[in-house]
């Protein structure tokens, strides 16, 4: 049997499943990637220079209007078919728990329902000091390497900062701790469009493993998780989850 029919036996069989994305999965709906070659963010912006927090307080225009052209340019494209066949996921296997780095809202969007967000959410300005929720403002022109000041917090008059969780700062805890619960519990855990190098998250497929699950990397390219998967499906995820689903649970889709 095929390397997709043994994960779609397994997938059909599992009770408890872990789905763990990556912007990968975002990748054909038009969402660039951090790490790709050319297509990568970090190809045409030094992108890791401006998630620190450090950045923000250096020049809080140039971070606030790097963040606020990814949203403007994330609420203009659409989730493509592998969003959608994680919601079919859901909607099929027993128990599913969508857990994703990624703080787009194209999971949402597919109608997948309460995704954990390891590094935040895009959606979920706050104020830098008082951490107060603040309003979503209007997108912008998803115009390049734009500088737009922060908004105000209207608590303290501090600037609003992007709800993403940027290096050096520590990930929500109750995520945290949820997604490892859900990954040491589950039989089975999808681990899609991930480069497996940003830690605390890559341990999540790790720890599926270490407690027995089976785990199913959906990738184009070999990545450091190729040991711990079970079986590792080389394509893009909106043209092998569909797949995957459609052989798991015949004329779900
Ligand atoms: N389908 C599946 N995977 C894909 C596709 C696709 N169509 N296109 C690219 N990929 C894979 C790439 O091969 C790569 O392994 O998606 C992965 C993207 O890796 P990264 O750009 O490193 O993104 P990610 O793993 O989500 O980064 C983790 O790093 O920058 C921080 O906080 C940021 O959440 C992010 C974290």
């Amino acid at each position: 049997m095929d390397d997709l029919h043994t994960a779609a036996g397994a997938l059909a069989a599992a009770r408890r499943v872990v789905v763990f994305t990556g912007a990968g999965i975002s990748a054909e709906s038009g969402v660039p990637t951090f790490r790709d070659a050319l297509t990568g963010l970090w190809e045409r912006f030094d992108a890791q220079s401006l998630a620190t927090p450090q950045a923000f307080q250096d020049d809080p225009d140039l971070v606030w209007g790097w963040y606020e052209w990814r949203r403007s340019l994330i609420q203009r494209v659409s989730p493509n078919p592998g969003h959608a066949a994680v919601t079919t996921i859901q909607n099929r296997a027993p128990r599913t728990t969508v857990i994703t780095q990624n703080v787009d809202d194209l999971h949402e969007r597919a109608g997948s329902t309460d995704p954990i967000h390891l590094h935040g959410s895009l959606f979920a300005p706050r104020c830098a000091s008082c951490a107060r929720p603040a309003e979503i403002p209007e997108a912008i022109e998803p115009d390049e390497g734009r500088r737009l000041p922060p908004p105000r917090c209207r608590a303290c008059a501090a600037p609003i900062r992007p709800g993403v969780v940027w290096f050096g700062e520590p990930l929500p805890e109750e995520a945290l701790e949820t997604a490892v619960q859900e990954a040491t519990d589950c039989d089975l855990l999808l681990t899609i469009g991930t480069s497996g190098l940003v830690y605390p998250a890559a341990e999540i497929p790790k720890v599926a493993t270490m407690f027995g699950a089976t785990v199913i990397q959906i990738n184009p390219q070999p990545t450091p998780l190729d040991p711990t998967a079970t079986v590792n499906l080389h394509g893009p995820a909106a043209e092998i989850l569909p797949a995957l689903v459609e052989a798991a649970w015949p004329q779900s889709s």
